[in-house]
Parts: structure tokens; C-alpha cells; sequence
């Protein structure tokens, strides 16, 4: 047996299995850092469920030159700096691996422009091989399009299911990161048809309407629980008043410190 390193380029492709999965991770991944960019206004536009193009267009900080540059190399990331950082997370990424994942196994192609530039920049990334940065016209922020995911990856790309299930997983992401987000703007196209248009609300009930629909949001109660000794745990969320509605875990919506989790309730 002969031990031998990987290059970079295959340790990437097999590292990036674990971030991402199908179209519906991508999506995660994207609109995550747009939320860790401040925007109030995160775009998704589809092409065949994510499978040919997911494009996510943000109007948060952006990134400089360098920076873009950067970004897409693994473990860089501007959200943590010391050791101590990691006990007091704030934004939802920190491990530097999302973009470097999805552009080992997908076309990607990155536009941003920070506030104060007169003019933004591309980067693009195809199969892991980065390319120069050009000097782009658009607006500030940040526009990432991702086409032709598993490419390169075609064991990965036949185990996708239909583009309806990949589809409302997707659906499912976007309407997560929008309950735990409703000071922000979040728009769904698919193929050129609007699937979600959630404007930017200032009460959690309105957004709650958006997503679940009038008929369930308007019979939701509310409860608050802090630990009165120590102060720092407060649990807070919403009871349905009528569970024949939902006979599975499907809205069973979780979030710890605005990030959400799946929760299996085994049957
Ligand atoms: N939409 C965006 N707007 C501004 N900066 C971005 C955007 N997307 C990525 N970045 C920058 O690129 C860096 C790398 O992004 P990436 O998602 O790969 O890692 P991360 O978010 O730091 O951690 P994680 O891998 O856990 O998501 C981020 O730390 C951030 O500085
Ligand atoms: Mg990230």
C-alpha cells in the first residue's frame, strides 16, 4: 500500500460531498452569505430546479478585488479571525469551505461590487480551475451563478431526484432562511415564473403569513420562555391551535439563534 497526498483539486471535489448535496444546498449556501452580507433584498432565480443554473443576486457589502479573489480559496473567510471566535458566532458561515466546495463541482461565476466602488469585478471558477478576475459593470453587491451542477461529478448528478422534488427542497430552504429573516426581501423565480415574493416585514406574524399562508398563520399562538436565573436562554415560537392540519413533521420549524434545523420526529 503507497500512501500518497491528494491533489488540492481532488481533496476539493471530495470535500465538497459534504457541503453540498443537491441544488437545494447550493441555494442554502448562497443566500446564507448573502444574509452574512447584510442585504436587505436576496434573489433567486432557477433554471430546471437548480440543475442548469441557480443564481442568487444580493444588494449586501460585496467584496473588493482582493477579497473575491480570496473567497473562493478553501478555508478563507472573513467571519472568523482568532481561536476565541468560534465561541461567539454571529454570522451563519464560518468555516470557509461553501464557495471553494461548489465551485469544485459546478460551473460559478461570482459578480460583486462593494459600496463606494465605481465599478465591480467577475471571478470565475469552473471544476475548481479559477480563472482571472475582469472588471465588471452591475450594481453593488453580490451575483453568484451556479450552472450545470455535478458536471463533473455524474455518480452525484444521477442520484438527484425529480426536478419537483429538487424543486421544493429548495422552496423549503428559501422559506426557513425567510421565517428566521423577515426584515428581508426574498424572491423565488423559477423558469421565468415568480414560485415566492416575500417583501421585507417588521413583525415576525407577518412573515409567518407570507410563508405559511393566512389560514394557518392566522391560528398560530405565540409563547416566550426565558431562564429568569441566568437570563441567557429565551425559547420563543409559535403553537399551531389546530395540529389535525399537520399530520407530519413537515412544519415543524426549529431555529437556534436564527439558524435552522431539520428536525426528524421519528413515527
Ligand atoms: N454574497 C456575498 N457577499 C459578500 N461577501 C461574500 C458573499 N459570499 C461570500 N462572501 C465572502 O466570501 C467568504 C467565503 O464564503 P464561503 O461561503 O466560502 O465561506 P464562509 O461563509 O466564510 O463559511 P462557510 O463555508 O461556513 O459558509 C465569506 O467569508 C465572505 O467574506
Ligand atoms: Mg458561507
Amino acid at each position: 500500500m503507497t500512501i500518497r497526498i491528494l491533489s488540492d483539486e481532488m481533496a476539493s471535489r471530495i470535500a465538497a460531498g459534504e457541503v453540498v448535496e443537491r441544488p437545494a444546498s447550493v441555494v442554502k449556501e448562497l443566500m446564507e452569505n448573502s444574509i452574512d452580507a447584510g442585504a436587505s433584498e436576496i434573489f433567486v432565480w432557477l433554471e430546471k430546479s437548480g440543475t442548469d443554473l441557480i443564481r442568487v443576486t444580493d444588494d449586501g457589502e460585496g467584496m473588493a478585488p482582493a477579497d473575491l479573489a480570496l473567497a473562493v480559496e478553501r478555508h478563507a473567510t472573513s467571519k472568523l479571525s482568532e481561536a476565541e471566535d468560534l465561541f461567539c458566532i454571529s454570522t451563519l458561515g464560518f468555516r470557509g469551505e461553501a464557495l471553494p466546495s461548489i465551485g469544485s463541482v459546478a460551473k460559478m461565476e461570482i459578480i460583486s461590487r462593494p459600496l463606494g466602488a465605481t465599478v465591480g469585478q467577475r471571478l470565475r471558477v469552473d471544476g475548481g480551475k479559477k480563472h482571472d478576475l475582469q472588471a465588471a459593470p452591475t450594481a453593488h453587491g453580490t451575483t453568484i451563478e451556479i450552472r450545470d451542477i455535478f458536471f463533473n461529478t455524474p455518480a452525484r448528478r444521477k442520484f438527484l431526484k425529480t426536478p419537483a422534488t429538487e424543486l421544493s427542497h429548495i422552496c423549503d430552504v428559501l422559506n426557513r432562511l425567510a421565517l428566521a429573516n423577515p426584515k428581508v426581501h426574498f424572491r423565488l423565480q423559477h423558469d421565468g415564473r415568480t414560485v415566492a415574493d416575500y417583501v421585507a416585514v417588521h413583525d415576525d406574524k407577518d412573515r409567518l403569513h407570507q410563508v405559511l399562508g393566512r389560514d394557518v398563520a392566522k391560528g398560530l399562538l405565540r409563547f416566550d420562555w426565558r431562564n429568569h436565573e441566568s437570563g441567557e436562554l429565551t425559547v420563543s415560537g409559535y403553537l399551531s391551535s389546530a395540529p389535525t392540519a399537520f399530520p407530519n413533521a413537515r412544519h415543524l420549524y426549529t431555529f437556534v439563534n436564527t439558524r435552522f434545523y431539520m428536525v426528524t420526529i421519528p413515527c
